[in-house]
Order: structure tokens, then C-alpha cells, then sequence
């Protein structure tokens, strides 16, 4: 995995002197990526008095000064490093629209201390000052042209699906689509819409800098209407991709999504990741703190004031996350700077027996805001007879039992302000990101327990369940806090039903009588934790028999759990059933239009 390698990305940039040689030389085969490439490889030779610190760096375009790097990796990797000459490999990289560069610079260990610049583990950052060598440049096959990052989304009609896909120019683009199995010549064609945004609308530092600022290429997006529920269809956008089965329903990403903080080709790197299942699955998402969170944004009442910090969204100010995804819902909230509103925040939809609502915990949701209004209105809406259980999702918990005291306050706001709806409209569950573990909560109200079984009917508040477990480094939530007595965040307290610091992912299956959702840790694949709700309004006493429900395509699962390393949350919820049918409509192939 890419986010494994020594890559560390930068966080100062301006123009440093090079010091080219005419002896050491520095090659990158291949020079033509395409899509099936797996590796690239890297080798230097005469390279006088190697350093254990000399490094190469990655570039891209190959007109970014030489503080601008992506990344970097010390020649110390090869064994042969001592000798002046060797070969890295680095896995394949994401198609940035513009080729790649390497530069190879010798770092003396005598300089180590002398530049100022760390990156986010207080380790030093190379300072690009000797450079000795350039690569030729590394282009991808058809960079620009060709659509990537393909991902799809419910819209806002039952029989349509979204596709999105990105591009280097905004030229005309269009979706072709149509039942599995038919002529392409009875297939429909829809035109695909163009958005992007510009380095000015970014917020801060560093996605408004030149060492995170890259531009995004375009985003197209084409709506496929007409469609019908239990039927399989195909669709082409030019691009080609894995073909999948189609479970699970749908994916549900809680915020903290591509941890690109500002570094642009981050973002393009996660699409990569995600697209062999999210071309195939509609992904759904909602805003977290590292997408958003800046200085100046708008909503940051007094009791925010050290919650909502600044720092976390790098600069983006949601912008990337209002473009690259579309999601259903027309929800905005003005930035109050020159950057378009962001959008995203709050919806919902129905999947089979399932109503799934999104919230945005970083804008307002108190009393009388739209987001308030907006989850009140629908949850008093819900046709309990069609959609039986309900799950609401947000990033920052309501309940956790982190020694994360700092966003106390905002929990507090969350009980006050939203957990009535929840009680009064029969929430079935409440699912959270933003705590990097997983902490399943019995059913609460007002900080009260109403069920400690793992099995219960329905008992009128929604069980809690935080799934902040993907894959972001580790959070020391459980450890004791001895100077805060007066918190009781440890050790465990009585509600928090089960928790566990294993990175995993949640998946969540639902019949008409039964909600189940179970825990699966990444390093062995087995559920380690599961609660089943009954409906209570349709609850006809008769357990269901969950071994006989269980999707057998576990390899799914564990491959997007893997693949979304530099994801924080990454909460799965998948069906059976879908979209107010019993069967889905169901994305089992894309084809290339090129080949
Ligand atoms: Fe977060």
C-alpha cells in the first residue's frame, strides 16, 4: 500500500538551489504508466560519497520547485546504497493528469539539524538544498483524457444511480449505461457535468500553498435514470474497472475520509484506492473535522471555540469534499470567504428496510438551524411500516468513552439537541467515527443504559456505536487520565457495552425483523462483537437465524478495509436489501469503451 512506503508529505515550501553533478545519473522505468502498471522502479548510479540520508523525491508536475515534493524515500532502502548505486521500488502511483519527476539529492548528516521543517512526528523534513540528479519524467498513458476515480451514489430518486468520474479538461463527457447483457445500440446516453475549483478558493495552508496545491482536474457527473430495482446493469464512461458483485448495498464512509489535509494528490490517491469497489457500490459519505475544519468557519459558537481548531481540514475549508462527491440532497452552508458553500452536510435515503439519515456535526445543528429543521422534518417522516429501523451517522460521537475530553462539550450539545429526536422517532441506531476505535454503546437516553444484552427488541433509544477503526494511526482513547479524577472515562464505564483498539470495519445487515450489525477485525476477519435489534413494530418473536443471512463474500469487505488505510472512518453498511425493493439494482460490470 502506497500510504506504507517512506512517503511523507511536506509541509513548507519555496525554492531551493540545485546542485546538479554530471556523473551521478538517476532513471525511472517505466516512463509510461498505465493502469495495470504495478510498481515503479528507481536507479541511481555514481553516486560519489553516499550519505545513509540522501534521498529521492517525487514530483509532479515536473515544474514544482524542489521543496514541492509529494514524497520521498532514502536511498538507505537498497542494500547497495554504500556503493554509490542501487534500485528502489515504489508502488504505482495515481494518475495526477500531469507527469512525474524524481530528483535525487544527497542530505550530509552534518545538516540534519539545520533545517527547521518536521513533518507531523517531529522528524526532520529534507531541505532540498543538493540536489545531484533528475529523472526523465513519468507520464501516464492518456493522462487527462482518460476518466478516472469512477465512484458511484444514490441520487435522489429511487431509480436512478450517480456517477462520478474525474478528467483533465472539462470537454464534453457523457454516460453510457444500459441492462447487462443487451446490445450497447439499446443502451442510454446522459451528459455528464463538469466541476472543479481553483487554488484562490482554498482556505489556509497548506491546500493553498504550492506544496499542497495541485489542481483536481475536473469532476464529472451524470445521472442514469429509468432504472429498474433486481435488474443488472453495465455503464461506461470510457474508463475501465473491476467488476463486483453487488454486495454490499452500499458503503458508508463517516467523515475523515482521504486525510488529504490539504495535500491535493491525496485526494486523487484515495479515488484510485476506492475505485474498484466504488465503481460497482455507491459510496456514501458525510463530513468530518479533516475535510472542514478552519480558522474563520462560520459556525463556531463560544463552547466550540478549542473544539472546532482551525488546523484540521488543512486549508480545504470542504471545498474538495463539496466537489469530488455528490451525494443526495440539496444541504449547503456558506464558508463566508470566497470559497462556494459546502455542501454534502445532511440527507437521507431508504435502503430496503433501512432509513439512513446523515448529519454534519462541524455546522450548526442546534435548535432552529436548517440542519436541525431538516433532521426533525424527516425523521418525522419516516414510514415505520416501510422502513422499520432507522440509522442515523455523523462524525464526532455522542457517546464515547475516549479520555478525549476535549470535545466534552460538544457531545453535551449533541444530547441536548439531537438525542430527543432520536428517542421521540425511534432511532434504531447511531453510528460515529472521528475516535480512532471501535466502541459499541447499549441503547441510550440521556446517559442512561436501557438494555445490556447484545439481543434485545427495540427498546426505544438507539444503541450507540462508534466505528472510527479503518485504518488511521493509533489514539491512546482508553489510557487513564490521572490528573482529570473528575471524568469518568476510565476504566470502562457501564454503558460502553464492548471496545476494542483493532483496526476493523462494521457491517450492518437487516431483514424486516431483525437489524444486525457486527464487528470484524482487519487481522483475522472474524466478528469480534454483534448486537442484533428486533423491530419492535414488526417483531414477530421468531428469531431469524443470522448464520443463514451472513453475505459469504467476506473478501469484499476485507479488501476495501485494507485498501482505505489513510482513511480514520470507515463504517460498512451493507443490505441485502435495497432501495425500498427486495432486490438491488446491481453494478456487475464496466467495460472500457477505449480497448
Ligand atoms: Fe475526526
Amino acid at each position: 500500500m502506497l500510504a506504507k512506503v517512506a512517503f511523507l508529505v511536506v509541509l513548507a515550501g519555496h525554492r531551493a538551489a540545485g546542485e546538479p553533478t554530471s556523473t551521478t545519473t538517476l532513471t525511472v522505468t517505466p516512463a509510461t504508466l498505465t493502469k495495470s502498471t504495478q510498481s515503479i522502479t528507481i536507479r541511481w548510479s555514481n553516486l560519489p560519497s553516499p550519505s545513509p540520508l540522501d534521498y529521492v523525491a517525487v514530483y509532479s508536475p515536473p515544474t514544482s520547485s524542489d521543496l514541492d515534493y509529494l514524497g520521498f524515500l532514502f536511498l538507505n532502502a537498497s542494500v547497495s546504497w554504500a556503493t554509490g548505486a542501487g534500485s528502489l521500488r515504489l508502488p504505482r502511483l495515481p494518475d495526477l493528469r500531469a507527469p512525474y519527476q524524481f530528483r535525487l539529492f544527497r542530505w550530509p548528516p552534518g545538516e540534519l539539524s539545520k533545517n527547521p521543517r518536521v513533518d507531523q512526528d517531529g522528524d526532520p523534513l529534507p531541505d532540498a538544498t543538493h540536489r545531484a540528479a533528475v529523472s526523465g519524467n513519468v507520464s501516464y498513458e492518456g493522462a487527462g483524457a482518460r476518466p478516472t476515480q469512477l465512484h458511484l451514489a444514490f441520487a435522489d430518486e429511487v431509480n436512478q444511480m450517480r456517477v462520478l468520474f474525474v478528467c483533465g479538461d472539462d470537454g464534453r463527457r457523457s454516460v453510457r449505461y444500459g441492462l447487462a447483457g443487451r446490445s450497447e445500440e439499446e443502451w442510454k446516453e446522459v451528459p455528464a457535468e463538469a466541476r472543479t475549483y481553483e487554488q484562490g478558493q482554498m482556505c489556509g495552508y497548506p491546500a493553498n500553498d504550492s506544496v499542497g496545491w495541485r489542481h483536481p482536474g475536473f469532476v464529472f457527473d451524470g445521472v442514469m435514470k429509468g432504472l429498474n430495482p433486481g435488474r443488472n446493469y453495465s455503464y461506461k464512461v470510457g474508463s475501465d474497472s473491476g467488476a463486483l458483485g453487488a454486495r454490499p448495498a452500499f458503503i458508508s464512509h463517516i467523515g475523515d475520509i482521504s486525510y488529504a489535509r490539504g495535500n491535493s494528490w491525496l485526494w486523487d490517491n484515495f479515488f484510485e484506492q476506492i475505485e474498484p469497489i466504488a465503481s460497482n457500490t455507491p459510496y456514501h459519505v458525510c463530513i468530518g473535522n479533516h475535510e472542514y475544519d478552519w480558522p474563520l468557519q462560520p459556525w463556531k459558537p463560544s463552547w466550540a471555540a478549542n473544539i472546532y481548531n482551525g488546523k484540521d481540514g488543512g486549508g480545504e475549508c470542504g471545498v474538495p469534499y463539496s466537489i469530488k462527491f455528490r451525494m443526495p440532497g440539496n444541504s449547503s452552508f456558506p464558508t463566508g470567504t470566497g470559497a462556494p458553500d459546502t455542501q454534502n452536510l445532511y440527507y437521507s435515503f431508504d435502503v430496503g428496510v433501512v432509513h439512513f439519515v446523515y448529519m454534519s456535526t462541524e455546522t450548526d445543528f442546534s435548535h432552529g438551524s436548517d440542519q436541525y429543521k431538516f433532521i426533525k422534518d424527516d425523521l418525522e417522516h419516516v414510514n415505520h411500516s416501510r422502513t422499520p429501523f432507522i440509522v442515523f451517522q455523523g462524525h464526532r460521537p455522542m457517546y464515547t468513552s475516549s479520555n478525549e475530553v476535549k470535545d466534552t462539550a460538544h457531545r453535551e450539545q449533541m444530547i441536548q439537541h439531537l438525542e430527543p429526536l432520536f428517542v421521540k422517532h425511534n432511532v434504531t441506531l447511531a453510528l460515529w467515527g472521528h475516535i480512532h476505535r471501535y466502541e459499541r454503546f447499549c441503547p441510550m437516553k440521556n446517559y442512561q443504559c436501557l438494555n445490556t444484552s447484545s439481543s434485545f427488541v427495540y427498546p426505544g433509544a438507539p444503541a450507540h456505536i462508534v466505528v472510527g477503526m479503518a485504518g488511521q494511526d493509533y489514539q491512546p482513547s482508553w489510557e487513564p487520565r490521572h490528573d482529570h479524577p473528575d471524568v469518568p472515562i476510565f476504566p470502562q464505564p457501564e454503558r460502553s457495552m464492548y471496545r476494542v483498539g483493532e483496526f476493523g470495519y462494521t457491517k450492518l445487515v437487516a431483514t424486516r425483523n431483525k437489524m444486525t450489525l457486527m464487528y470484524i477485525g482487519d487481522h483475522d476477519g472474524q466478528v469480534h462483537d454483534m448486537v442484533e435489534i428486533f423491530s419492535q413494530v414488526h417483531n414477530n418473536g421468531a428469531p431469524d437465524k443470522l448464520a443463514g443471512e451472513m453475505p459469504q463474500n467476506t473478501s469484499l469487505y476485507i479488501l476495501i478495509a485494507g485498501s482505505v488505510m489513510l482513511a480514520l472512518l470507515l463504517g460498512f453498511v451493507a443490505g441485502f436489501v435495497v432501495r425500498r425493493k427486495r432486490d438491488s439494482t446491481r453494478w456487475t460490470s464496466v467495460n472500457n469503451e477505449e480497448s
